[in-house]
């Protein structure tokens, strides 16, 4: 075995690090609105909305012309490939929207999940292969940084060594790739919400797992102040029945982040992974409350549901609904950003969708 290593050169450290502290601003979290068009439509779907490309456009230009206050409380937006290159009506670039705010846009360059050969239905996410090529263009194209997600399923025999391990190695070689293409990475696995496990036993995974990827994190020489973790908050599976309360599930995470994240990596934001608008919000406030244990880096949101679900119910698709969803993201990120520094009062943010459930069986993305 070699000890060789070559971290980034000090200006790239720079650049990595100065994005990555953004994104991790106090009081600041990540929107997270990188759904393909068939999720969206799934999405859509539910709110009665039609799912067509001009909609698409349309919801997102809602979401990116909410208020300049959007900027206080956001401090970036994962974006799907399409939307990177739209405008608004008035032909001004999306891209240009999101940064006069102050919102780093960012991009998701993971591909479709394919089957891992004798494995109880796990998987791993293709997209290796012209990824230097595409970090280039999007950081040409005005992106700072970008996500990658893998899902880990929890059941008897599951998540295998070979789920894991493979997860963790992409993840380290995504992860290298956008650091020398001047991209943060946002590492994510996400220990899925699906099955009747208990707090302990999604604890216990979600140790496995991410001591699994900073190992491979470190055998790629990643420069881990350059990245930030995205990962699920420890909680019991969908159909478990022993409830549990926000604090146990805020020292479940606090415990599991504890023990295997370095201290070199600034921020976690979770994903909200199924849990509705106010659970999110809630446990949120709990971790970052909670003194479990150490917790040497900040703690945040990169929401998908959990921050549209409210806006998407108001808008439903029609133009005169666009102020009114407006008020509702705005309202549910200001909740989040409350939470994120420990000072939300569960129950005092109102919201269409406030206690919908959002989980989403075996959800692809
Ligand atoms: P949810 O918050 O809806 O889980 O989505 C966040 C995300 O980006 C998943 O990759």
């Amino acid at each position: 075995m070699t000890t060789y290593f070559e971290y980034p050169n000090a200006e790239l450290q720079k650049e990595l690090t100065g994005i990555a502290n953004a994104l991790i601003a106090p009081g600041k979290g990540i929107l997270a609105i990188d759904e393909p068009p068939g999720t969206l439509g799934l999405r859509f779907a539910a709110v009665g909305a039609e799912n067509t490309e001009d909609n698409r456009r349309k919801y997102r230009q809602l979401l990116f012309t909410t208020s300049p206050q959007l900027g206080k409380m956001i401090s970036g937006v994962i974006l799907f490939h399409n939307t990177v290159y739209q405008k608004a009506d008035d032909g001004t670039p999306f891209v240009e929207l999101i940064t006069g705010q102050g919102i780093i846009p960012g991009i998701k360059v993971d591909k479709a999940f394919v089957p891992l050969m004798g494995s109880e239905g796990e998987n791993t996410a293709q997209g290796l292969d012209d990824l230097a090529q595409r970090c280039a263009q999007y950081k040409k194209s005005g992106c700072h940084f970008a996500k990658w997600r893998s899902a880990l399923k929890i059941g008897t025999n599951t998540p295998s060594y070979q789920a894991i391990i493979e997860n963790a190695n992409v993840l380290a070689r995504y992860a290298s790739i956008c650091q020398m293409n001047g991209l943060v990475p946002i590492v994510e696995p996400d220990v899925l919400m699906d099955g009747e496990h208990d707090l302990e036993r999604c604890q216990k995974v979600t140790e496995t797992v991410l001591a699994f990827t900073y190992k491979a994190l470190q055998d790629h020489h990643v420069f881990l102040e350059g990245t930030l973790l995205k990962t699920n908050m420890v909680t019991p599976g969908k159909s478990c029945t022993i409830l549990v309360t926000p604090e146990e599930i805020a020292a479940a995470t606090v415990t599991a982040l504890s023990r295997t994240v370095p201290a070199a990596v600034p921020g976690v934001v979770f994903l909200s992974g199924g849990q509705s608008e106010e659970e999110a919000t809630v446990n949120l406030n709990a971790i970052n409350r909670c003194t479990a244990a150490r917790k040497p880096w900040a703690l945040s949101f990169s929401y998908g549901r959990a921050l549209q679900a409210s806006c998407r119910k108001a808008w439903a698709g029609k133009e005169e609904n666009v102020q009114r969803a407006q008020v509702e993201l705005l309202q549910r990120a200001a909740a989040n950003s409350l939470a994120s520094r420990g000072r939300y009062d569960p129950g005092s943010v109102a919201g269409a969708a406030k206690n919908m459930d959002l989980f989403v069986k075996n959800l692809q993305y």
